[in-house]
Order: C-alpha cells, then structure tokens, then sequence
C-alpha cells in the first residue's frame, strides 16, 4: 500500500482522524502515521493535531479533475481529463490509452516516479509541479510534427506571461526560461505511419509551485512560484494553459504561429553549443527555420540543425 492512499482521504482544511484512515483502509494508526511521514518526506504539507487527526496544508491545492474541468473553457482539449496521484511518467500513463483516447485527453498526476525528459534524460517531479501529457490527434503528415511543438511552446510562454507577467522566452526548440533558467519543458513523442500521425503524447512539465532548491544548480532551474515570490493556483494554471494551447493548435498550420515561436525565442542571435546525436557543433544561432530547424553560423559555414540539445552559452563557457 503506498502513501499515496492515505493522500485520498485528506481534504486541504478539513481535519480527518487517524483512526478514520486506519479504519476504512484496514491498517493500524501507526501505519497511518507512517504513511504520512512518506508523504512529508516526498515534500507534502501536511498539519497533524493530536485531537482532531490530520489535515493538507491549505497552501497545498491537490489536483482535482471535476475542479479543473469546470473552469476550463476549451471546445476539445481536456474534455476527458484525469488526475492522478503518483505515476511512473504521465507520457506512460497517457501511452497505454492513447490509440482508444479522444484528441484531447490530458492526464495529470501530483508526482511521478520515473518523469521522462528529452534525450533520454531523467524528469524531477516533485510536489506542487504541472506534470501533465496532451494526447492530441491532428490532421498533419508525420512531417509537420514540428507545428505541435511550435504551437505549445508558444501557447505555454503566452499563458505564464499573461497570467502572471513574467517574461517567459523559448530556448531552442522548446524549453521555457524565466532569464536564462528553465521553468518548463516538453517532451513531445509521435506514433506514426508512413505519412499518417497517429497520435503525439506531448508531455509538459511545469516547476510552478515545485520545490527546486534542492535541484543541482547546473540543472539551471527555477520555478513561477519563486520568481513571482508567492504560490499559485495550479488549476487556474492547467486551465489558461489548456486554453492557450487549444487555441494556438488550432492554427497550427498558419505560419503565423512559426512567427510568434520565432519572436518568443531567446535562442536567436546568442552564441550556443549544440550537441546532436552526431556530435557538437558551436556557432551562432542566425535563424529558425519554418520547418523548426536551427540555422547556426560556425567556422566551417552555416550548419542547419533538425534536433538537439543546446547550450546558451557566455562568452567564458565556450571550452567547457
Ligand atoms: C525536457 O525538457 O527534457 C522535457 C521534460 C518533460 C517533462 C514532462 S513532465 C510530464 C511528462 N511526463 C514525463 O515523464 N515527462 C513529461
């Protein structure tokens, strides 16, 4: 039995006894403390009172779908929307569904065990995050795959701007900085036949009110809640999020979108190191192409570049 269980039964605010959750999951009232040790130590807040039992801290607002669901004004995006507790990565969950799933299911959860990022790196997921992956179906040839990534990333910089002012850029080709340190990232994975996208499953993952000052420092990272100094409202987020995305995806074939990713970019015009899988190349990042490519002047001439990790880098970080 995980901790998580014992999650289920606490509502923000409202007291609910040891012995309540001891007995409607048949265990002892020491096992229930125990459990809600794991959860502290996973980073939930949780108040303990010795008369009245335990209760989530009212600065935790867990997801919850219904909620969620009733404020979200989207025609398609997030009509079936599930919210979990731990998982191993939402790109999982939402892989086991998605040849039956409606375009436009998303599926959230509060943690992940095993979160994914690009370049098969590993995906911190602690408490207070928007992990979430969009299981999204449009009409577009395998080779137009780069639109979805173009859209998101533009609808994802749009909604943190508007809602709370901060001057969100995209790092080439879809991480979000806040300055020069990452607040989200985007993990985007396709099924798809010759000329047929099945599905994509674009994974999301938001440090909103995620604890990241016990993330290694060369991660870069920082979260909304620290940089505007106070939490935020994670389904008011996930909603304006959806919203912006729906919207954006709609008119993913405009080149108009190319043109916000373009001018939302903080990639362009800086000097980058970028590693592909054939090797890395340094230069200065001179255009984007439609077509999502990165147009990078080096020593040996310009080099255009489909895929990869870059490096914004300063002028002393070349050599390391
Ligand atoms: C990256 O920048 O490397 C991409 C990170 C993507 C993380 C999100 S969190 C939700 C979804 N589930 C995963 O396992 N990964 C993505």
């Amino acid at each position: 039995m995980s901790p998580e269980e014992v999650l289920s039964f606490l509502g923000p605010g409202e007291w609910v006894s040891g012995e309540e959750i001891a007995s409607k999951l048949g265990i002892s009232r020491a096992a229930v403390w125990k459990r809600i040790e794991g959860l502290r130590n996973k980073g939930y807040e949780i108040d303990a009172c010795t008369r009245r039992g335990y209760r989530l801290s009212k600065k935790l607002d867990l997801l919850d779908a219904g909620l969620i669901r009733s404020g979200l004004a989207t025609c398609w995006l997030g009509k079936d929307l599930r919210c979990y507790g731990e998982v191993d990565s939402t790109n999982e969950s939402a892989l086991s569904i998605a040849p039956e799933a409606q375009n436009g299911t998303v599926i959230l959860a509060e943690t992940q065990t095993r979160g994914r990022g690009r370049i098969s790196r590993s995906w911190a997921s602690p408490p207070g995050g928007v992990w979430m992956t969009l299981i999204l179906k449009p009409e577009i040839p395998m080779a137009e795959a780069h639109r979805i990534n173009m859209a998101v990333s533009v609808a994802l910089a749009k909604a943190i701007r508007k809602l709370y002012g901060l001057e969100a850029s995209i790092k080439w080709p879809n991480d979000l900085l806040i300055g020069d340190r990452k607040i989200c990232g985007i993990l985007m994975e396709v099924n798809a036949e010759v000329d047929r996208l099945n599905y994509a499953l674009v994974g999301i993952g938001i440090n909103a009110n995620a604890d990241v000052s016990s993330f290694p420092e060369e991660w870069r990272a920082t979260s909304i809640s620290k940089e505007i100094g106070r939490r935020v409202s994670r389904p008011e987020l996930i909603q304006r999020i959806l919203q912006e995305i729906e919207e954006t995806c709609d008119r993913m074939k405009c080149r108009e979108v190319y043109d916000e990713w373009r001018s939302l970019s903080s990639t362009l015009g800086r000097r980058v190191r970028v590693v592909t899988a054939k090797g890395s190349a340094v230069g200065e990042a001179v255009d984007l192409a439609e077509d999502g490519a990165l147009l990078l002047r080096t020593e040996k001439g310009i080099k255009r570049v489909l895929a990869g990790d870059c490096v914004h880098l300063r002028a002393c970080a070349e050599g390391g």
